[in-house]
């Protein structure tokens, strides 16, 4: 199969085309030339979303991040692509595994990484996402990477600032990383993405983590069924090209990834679930719901996880979890995020 799509986001338009399907899997070999060679061209200027990356896009991106794995396996970690280089880590909501691999990130490439702390900000004093961006902007960083509450609010930070912006999370819109990484430990462990059945599970409504992941999985060919109550299912999900299933045992029948959700309480208003208890009992992953995936499924979440909601710890820390690699290639991924973007900034 041949499939073939259209940029629309930050960059220029183009199409490309990418051959998904058929043949044997996508080989690659995982190096050090990072910032050594003209990396391949990103035509983006911001990170906004996977929605608008082409699969040539996401796929340079995924190169370079094994490229980076390498580099933060060694003893000497630091590159130069950013030296000079300032970027702010503006985080409006709470992070413990994307503010602090961005800020890795950028330091491994020799940036200076400034954390602003928005709990004793000026925007505790009633100051505007605006104002507090456009007082950012006249300390003339290079790259802002973002993360906030609300759907769409990076996008029009993005249009108010003359530097690169990098999406951390937006409400449940997107969290493009996030599914990069994701993306690169599926690579990294089966060796390939297109083909590969994985479900996505549990607090479909609220997550940014599911939607980047379908759009990403999807436009590398993968085939994706989401599983969770119904409650927790947005309508219309079929129109991405989804299977859905609202029982567990069902949606995991035969998959090689399960990909579970965290139950995202913060983003509740009412009442999605009768209990904790309950939510567990159904769709919480434990040995016996997994023993319906293939025998050789690998369990993956985005944390922070529930032990015990979610999933067992069992399952958690168990021979089929990936959740601590996702860990490391994040901060390989974003290494990779930001040197894709180094590319358009000012005498790059
Ligand atoms: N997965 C994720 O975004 O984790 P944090 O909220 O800790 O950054």
């Amino acid at each position: 199969m041949t499939r073939r799509l259209s940029n629309t986001a930050d960059g220029p338009k183009r199409s490309c085309t990418l051959v998904l399907a058929g043949g044997a899997p996508r080989s690659y070999s995982p190096g050090l030339r990072m910032s050594t060679q003209s990396p391949p061209g990103f035509p983006h200027r911001h990170l906004l979303g996977i929605e608008g990356l082409s699969p040539l896009d996401i796929v340079a991106l995924l190169d370079r991040a094994d490229e980076a794995v390498e580099i933060s396996r060694q003893v000497e970690k630091k590159r130069t692509t950013l030296r000079g280089r300032t970027q702010i880590n503006l985080f409006f909501e709470p992070s413990t595994r994307t503010q602090s691999s961005f800020e890795l990130a950028g330091k491994r490439l020799g940036a200076d990484v400034m954390n602003m702390s928005v709990a004793s900000s000026s925007v505790k004093k009633g100051e505007t996402l605006i104002d507090t961006a456009a007082t950012l902007n006249a300390m003339r960083p290079d790259i802002i990477v973002v993360r906030h509450h609300q759907a769409g609010a990076v996008h029009l930070l993005a249009r108010k600032v003359d530097c690169a912006v990098v999406n951390a999370g937006d409400g449940a819109h997107e969290h493009p990383t996030q599914a990069l990484l994701d993306a690169l430990t599926i690579r990294r462990n089966k060796g390939r993405i297109e083909g590969l059945q994985v479900a996505i599970c549990g607090d479909v409504l609220h997550s940014r983590v599911a939607r980047s992941n379908i759009i990403l999985l999807m436009a590398l060919g993968a085939r994706v069924r989401v599983i969770g109550p119904s409650t927790l299912l947005p309508p219309g999900l079929q129109r991405f090209g989804v299977e859905v299933f609202t029982d567990m045992r069902k949606g995991l029948a035969g998959v090689d990834i399960v990909m579970m959700l965290r139950l995202q309480r913060e983003r509740m208003n009412g009442s999605f679930v009768p209990s904790v208890k309950e939510y567990f009992r159904y769709f919480g992953l434990d040995g016996d719901k997994l023993s319906h995936a293939r025998a050789d499924a690998l369990v993956m979440h985005p944390g922070p996880m529930n032990r015990g909601v979610e999933i067992s710890s069992e399952v958690a820390d168990g021979a089929q979890s990936l959740i601590r690699e996702q860990v490391e290639m994040g901060v390989a991924v974003r290494m990779a995020v930001l040197e894709a973007l180094a590319t358009h900034l000012p005498n790059a």
